[in-house]
């Protein structure tokens, strides 16, 4: 079996290259080259031509590309629309044709915020142009995949303890060591996952030929402040603690749409299916806090 990875050097990609056995995923690339992998822009490129030019034919491909930033989706929701639906459409249908199961994924944002541990039969109701979107991919993938092979994981937010931006506990812990000010919403839920935990069970889905929607969140559904609070507490242990500490409302943020407040969704199905359940946060932080901090 082999796995195509579409968009395979963001967040989600890396982590599925570094959990994959060796020989087992195919990567394509946009504007970072990736050592063996294949240049192929979704907006530019025929998708025909990427999977005729491929050494032997992938049994699944995970859709990973796209405009993943929700602001940059409402500023721009025609340019976005290009590549996160008819980009995806045109891929979609070469894939269909060549039979070939599609790994799409999605996110807890086609919920609009008011529901809490939300199960996969819950019905969408999207409130950003991202998650409109990525609800829109949704129901197409149902109705032109049905009865056959088709896997739509809707992702929670996905955490890890690496620096950099979009890594909500690894940008904490950058502003713990630099002691900087950390804003929190207090009226935010979510169900936190770790990204590590995340990718591996992508590949699971896909080795394990599952079908149908899944969600992929952590455990629990806990507060934005829940989250910090654990993050301190570990963090505390290691190294002294100087940053101040604010709290807001999430939609006193500049946003420019409203953000759902509730996007906690249970995963009772995923780990059922593959036999295990992800990390806590709590889990997370301590295994590997001293490995960020290089205690
Ligand atoms: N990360 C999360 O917490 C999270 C949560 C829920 C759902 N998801 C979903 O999971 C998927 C992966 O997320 P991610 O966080 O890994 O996203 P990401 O870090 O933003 O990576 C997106 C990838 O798409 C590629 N890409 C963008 N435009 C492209 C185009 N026109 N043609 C080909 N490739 C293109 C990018 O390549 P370049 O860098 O070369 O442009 C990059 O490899 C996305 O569909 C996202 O919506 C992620």
């Amino acid at each position: 079996m082999t796995i195509l990875l579409i968009g395979a050097t963001g967040m989600l990609g890396s982590a599925l290259r570094a959990q994959a056995f060796p020989g087992e995923v195919m990567s394509t690339w946009r504007e970072r080259p990736l050592p063996h992998g294949i240049r192929f822009d979704a907006k530019e490129d025929d998708p025909r031509r990427l999977l005729s030019g491929l050494q032997g034919r992938p049994s699944h491909a995970v859709l990973l590309f796209g405009q993943t930033q929700i602001d940059a989706c409402a500023r721009d929701p025609a340019g976005s629309r290009d590549v996160n639906v008819s980009a995806m459409i045109r891929l979609l249908t070469c894939l269909k044709s060549e039979g070939i199961t599609p790994v799409y994924c999605s996110t807890d944002g086609v919920f609009d915020g008011g529901g809490r541990d939300l199960r996969e039969d819950a019905p969408p109701n999207p409130i950003l142009e991202y998650g409109r979107q990525k609800a829109e991919m949704e129901a197409f993938i149902a109705s032109e995949f049905a009865g056959r092979p088709h896997l739509i994981l809707r992702y929670a937010k996905l955490v890890g303890l690496e620096t950099g931006r979009r890594n909500l506990l690894g940008e904490w812990v950058d502003d713990l060591e630099r002691g900087r000010e950390i804003r929190l919403a207090k009226d935010q839920y979510f169900s936190p996952a770790s990204l590590a935990d995340a990718a591996k069970a992508t590949l699971e889905c896909a080795r394990r030929d599952l079908t149908g929607i899944y969600h992929v969140g952590g455990p629990e559904r806990l507060s934005r402040i829940e989250i910090f609070e654990i993050v301190r507490r570990v963090y505390e242990r290691l190294q002294e603690v100087t940053s101040v500490v604010t709290y807001c409302r999430l939609n006193d943020l500049p946003f420019l749409e409203p953000r759902p407040l509730d996007a906690s969704i249970n995963s009772e199905k995923l780990y059922q299916a593959i036999g295990r359940r992800f990390a806590s946060v709590a889990e997370l932080c301590e295994c590997e806090m001293p490995i960020r901090l290089r205690i």
